[in-house]
Order: C-alpha cells, then structure tokens, then sequence
C-alpha cells in the first residue's frame, strides 16, 4: 500500500516534469516580430503577435518602394526561437514615377535636384515661361501610385490699363487691356514736375511696373535776408532754381550764400547777415560801463 503510494507521487512527478519540459519547449521555441529594415515590413497576413517555431511570415516592401527583383525570396522563418534571416533576399527600392511630359508654356522643377527628382517623395513645382503666369496646378508630388495632381496651367500675361495720375496723362490714350512687355509713358501738364519714371510696362505678374510718375507744381517762396541782397536768381522760383545772395558791406555771411529749390523746399536754410558792430554791442551789454559813458576811437 504505501509502496504503491510512493509509485504514484512518482509517476505523478514525472508526468509534471514532462509537462513542465514541454511547456518549456513550446515557450522558448517562440521569435519575437521580426524587423530586418532596409524598408521592408511584414504583410497584414504575417503580423502576429507572437510566432512559433517552424512559423513562417512574408513580408514586402513598405509605401513608396518596390522590390529590387520581383522574385525573391520574401520569407523568413522562425527556427529555435530566432529568425533565419539568410533566406529574405528581398531588396526594396524607391518606386520612380518618371518624368513628366512637357506642358505648353512652362516647365517643371523637380526637387530634390537630379535623379531623385522623380522618385517616391520627390516634387515637381510648375514655372512658367516669361509673360506667362501660373493659374492653376503650381506642384505635383511623386506618390505611390505616381504623380499626383494636374498639368499645370500658363496664361499669358495680360494687365489691366495703369492708372490715371494728376496733373498728368498717358501720352496716347489708353487701351483696355495690354500684353506683356507693352509700356505707357506718361507726361506732366506745363508747369508741373515730374517725380518717379515716365515709362511703367505690363510685367510679369500682370500688373503695370513700376509705380507711375507724381507730376506736381514745385515753388519755394523766396527768402528775405536782413543785411543782405538777392544777386541772382528771378521769381518765380521752381524745380531747381537757384537763388544767391550777398550781405551789405560791414556784414559777414554765415551759411551758404546760394540755395536750390527742390520738391519739398529751399535745399539749405537762408544765409545769415550778421554785422561785427553788432557783435561789438553785445560785447558793450556785458560790459558795466556806466549809462552814457562815451567810447571814443582815434
Ligand atoms: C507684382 O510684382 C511687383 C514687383 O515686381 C510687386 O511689387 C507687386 O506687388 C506684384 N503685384 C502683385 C499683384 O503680385
Ligand atoms: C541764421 O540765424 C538763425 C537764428 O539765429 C539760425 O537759426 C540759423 O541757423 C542761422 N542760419 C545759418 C545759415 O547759420
């Protein structure tokens, strides 16, 4: 009976230690998922959270890549508990999407520069040719399934007629609508300035370049000098003339003796007459020379 018994918890013994063997085995002939890079990933298929030993997963290239030779091995197996890798022989590539056909009017620039231009992730941004302007579909990007997008758009470049200016006009009159490169030369009315460029042209963009001449009456008033006299210059004064003075004899010039008449003025402030006899006054005031005290000079 108790010899029996002992039999027993033996047997009993060996059974768990054949169950805890087996688990052992099973638990440790197990790979975690695989990542062997070089942008391949395991198809939906295959992904699992856990393979077991003799397990086999697939895998293919990831967005935007295509295998390097179609027929290559793309599996691996789970053996003992880690893959073997030396049988993947898949190789992905960047897919191309190839070079765009020539659209009228422009061309593509495709970026990254060189043979990359065209291949997965890569841009093609529109430009058109000069008097052309881009209306529709300025970039194109290299997808997966190939370029994206539309072919872009050039419109030739119209512009609006410039605009009407004061105490000024076009020398023709204007049209109601011009082509690149065409130009309109303005002209100020008699006795007026003009500031800025009398030529604007339709630019590129399809407005008038650059900004249009200000035509605008320029006068300086004329300046008065105390002891001092006008020895050139005759009124009216306008856009650049020039007006000059000399002082009265006994008086000394302070600042320059002529002036120009620019748009917003005289260029420089008037000159100065001062006297020395004044200057002698002054001189006087801060003496305590009493009141009536006579200077005499020999
Ligand atoms: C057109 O181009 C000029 C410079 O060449 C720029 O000053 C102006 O703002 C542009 N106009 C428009 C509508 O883009
Ligand atoms: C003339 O005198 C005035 C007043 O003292 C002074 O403001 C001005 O700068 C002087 N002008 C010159 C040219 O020295």
């Amino acid at each position: 009976m108790t010899r029996n018994l002992c039999l027993c918890y033996i047997q009993l013994c060996s059974f768990f230690f054949v169950v805890v063997c087996f688990c052992y085995f099973v638990l440790s002939a197990q790979c975690e998922t695989p990542k062997p890079g070089g942008n391949r990933i395991l198809t939906p298929e295959s992904n699992k959270p856990t393979y077991s030993g003799g397990d086999t997963v697939t895998f293919q290239c990831i967005v935007g890549y295509k295998p390097v030779n179609s027929k290559a091995s793309k599996t691996l197996t789970c053996s003992g508990n880690s893959w073997d890798y030396s049988t993947l022989k898949l190789e992905c590539t960047k897919k191309t999407c190839g070079a765009l056909p020539d659209f009228p009017n422009g061309r593509y620039i495709y970026s990254p520069e060189g043979a990359e231009g065209i291949l997965f992730g890569a841009t093609a941004a529109a430009e058109c040719n000069e008097g052309y302007l881009l209306l529709r579909y300025p970039d194109r990007h290299c997808r997966d399934s190939g370029w994206d997008g539309r072919e872009p758009v050039c419109e030739v470049v119209k512009c609006l007629p410039p605009p009407e200016i004061l105490n000024g006009q076009p020398e023709e009159p204007l049209l109601e609508e011009y082509e690149y490169g065409q130009a309109v030369t303005y002209i100020c009315n008699a006795g007026y300035t003009r500031f800025g460029v009398s030529t604007v042209s339709c630019s590129n963009n399809g407005t008038f370049q650059p900004s249009p001449p200000e035509c605008e009456k320029v006068s300086c008033d004329p300046p008065s000098v105390l002891n001092g006299n006008k020895i050139e210059g005759i009124p009216p004064y306008r856009y650049k003339s020039t007006i000059k003075f000399a002082c009265t004899s006994g008086f000394k010039m302070e600042g320059s003796p002529s002036l120009v008449c620019e748009r917003n003025g005289w260029d420089l402030p008037p000159p100065n007459c001062t006297g020395e006899s004044e200057q002698w006054f002054s001189v006087c005031d801060l003496m305590p020379f009493p009141l009536n005290f006579k200077l005499t000079f020999f």
